[in-house]
């Protein structure tokens, strides 16, 4: 009788979980209608956004590129890149043409996390004592003597008002970096006179957002490229627009008529998202609550943290965890990588799933409750990847290359016969590396746009491509500058 009380206790509380799954599942659904209505709010929004400054939550911010590298840039260019986890330092040699693009030195590293919330002082000195090694090494390594001034790109990943190519201030700090006063501080500045006091010749000489920069790369290669996403600890997009539609520009100045907008899609808010219980706690809790609503459900910061918090929920509501581990308790400690490793385990007995459970304080789970981790991975890394397609599809609808022969702005001719190829410049780890992620999106983008129209949209990944973008971004000013003072 004991043990029968016991089997009848086990399944009640098996039917809470499922129970907790259901609900999990109902409330990150993205129904096609759902992400239709999506797309139109990221284009109203937009739009919103380029007629009037915090006419949206979309910044919509000008980067004062109006022309993209084209292969015939020539020179020596570096790039420095803060990134969200990494920084990047690189030197790449240009020829003339696109095929003599040679990267001659790149270093990867981890942002220590002690940066994060160091001081302004600390920030730009490690990133100019980094440049420091990596030029010195250079001398070591090559006889040639440097005799002209070493320019530099800033890479830089975080929303920046730019007030020209190579100036600009931040406007505020996300992705978990929180270095105090440094909002308004022109960045460029700033490393300017970090390389100055260590008495480094070398010329910041464009500042660049991430995507900026992803463009730039992408353009070089396929001038077809008409915007550029980053799926990394963050995610932003920015794209090629008309000069006159960016209305709240009084003096846009550009000769080639268009200029690269920096959307902070991160930012971006609608009703239609579905907002869980999950993402209000995360974002009660973040550095910058009430801030980059959208990144906070598709980021590789936050995708593990959220599963992090469904875990706990159901271990809370139920024992088929264990006792509750107090490792998971701590915000942040799963990242994304190992949601990706969970979700992707095809051993039978999901060891990997096992693994990473142990290091969370969750010893020894059933294989159905590993399968319901696998399962939670599954939920949050579908809408993250469904709300991606839908954020690309807006752009696409901005510009009119939607296939629905409209667009703000736009002629309205373009019909399916029309339809121009489309190439979208995309990069970052969350993409690269999680295989489920991407084949979400790509599936999403399908059902979005139709078979017909995405046949003509090309996502094409890259490596590096926003650092070397960068440079290849000051080399096309710099070919500029000199033709016209000649
Ligand atoms: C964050 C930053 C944005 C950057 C993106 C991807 O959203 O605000 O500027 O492009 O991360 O790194």
């Amino acid at each position: 009788a004991v043990m029968v009380r016991g089997r009848v206790k086990r399944r009640r509380k098996w039917r809470k979980v499922v129970g907790l799954l259901k609900d999990l599942e109902e409330s990150f659904e993205t129904p096609l209608g759902r992400l239709r209505q999506m797309v139109d709010a990221v284009a109203v929004e937009m739009q919103a956004g380029l007629v009037s400054e915090g006419g949206s939550k979309l910044k919509m911010l000008l980067t004062f590129v109006d022309d993209l590298p084209n292969g015939r840039e020539r020179g020596t260019y570096y790039a420095l890149h803060l990134g969200g986890s990494y920084f990047r330092i690189i030197r790449v040699h240009l020829g003339g043409e696109r095929s003599s693009l040679e990267v001659e030195d790149i270093e990867r590293h981890s942002i220590p996390t002690s940066l994060l919330n160091s001081t302004s002082e600390v920030l730009f000195d490690f990133l100019a004592s980094s440049l420091q090694k990596f030029i010195e090494k250079e001398g070591k390594e090559s006889s040639s003597s440097q005799d002209v001034k070493r320019e530099l790109a800033f890479t830089f990943s975080f929303p920046v008002k730019q007030t020209s190519l190579s100036s600009g201030v931040l406007i505020k700090w996300t992705k978990g970096f929180a270095i105090s006063e440094m909002a308004g501080e022109d960045i460029a500045e700033c490393l300017q006179g970090a390389l100055d006091r260590r008495g480094l010749d070398i010329h910041v000489a464009a500042l660049v957002n991430d995507t900026v920069g992803a463009l730039s790369y992408g353009h070089y290669h396929d001038p077809d490229t008409i915007a550029a996403v980053v799926f990394g600890t963050g995610s932003n997009a920015c794209y090629l627009e008309r000069t006159d539609a960016i209305i709240k520009c009084q003096n846009p100045r550009t000769t080639s008529g268009s200029m690269v907008v920096n959307m902070e899609w991160g930012n971006f808010w609608s009703s239609r998202l579905p907002r869980t219980l999950y993402d209000i706690e995360l974002d009660a809790e973040s550095l910058n609550s009430n801030d980059m609503g959208f990144e906070k459900m598709i980021g590789g910061m936050y995708l593990g943290d959220i599963v992090r918090r469904v875990i706990l929920r159901m271990s809370q509501e139920s024992d088929i965890f264990g006792p509750i581990s107090s490792i998971l308790s701590t915000p942040f400690v799963l990242r994304t990588n190992s949601v990706s490793a969970m979700h992707e385990d095809d051993t039978p007995e999901l060891h990997e799933v096992a693994t990473i459970l142990k290091h969370l304080g969750v010893p020894k789970v059933q294989l159905k409750v590993r399968k319901l981790v696998v399962k939670i991975c599954d939920v949050v890394t579908r809408r993250a990847a469904r709300l991606s397609a839908a954020g690309i599809s807006g752009i696409l609808k901005k510009v009119g290359r939607d296939g629905s022969g409209g667009g703000e702005g736009r002629r309205r001719s373009i019909g399916k016969q029309m339809m121009r190829r489309t190439v979208i410049a995309v990069e970052g780890g969350l993409y690269s590396n999680y295989k489920m992620f991407r084949e979400y999106m790509d599936e999403a983008l399908r059902d979005i746009l139709g078979d017909d129209v995405a046949r003509h949209v090309v996502i094409k990944a890259m490596e590096d491509g926003s650092s070397i973008g960068s440079a290849l971004l000051l080399a096309s000013s710099h070919s500029v500058r000199t033709i016209s003072n000649i």
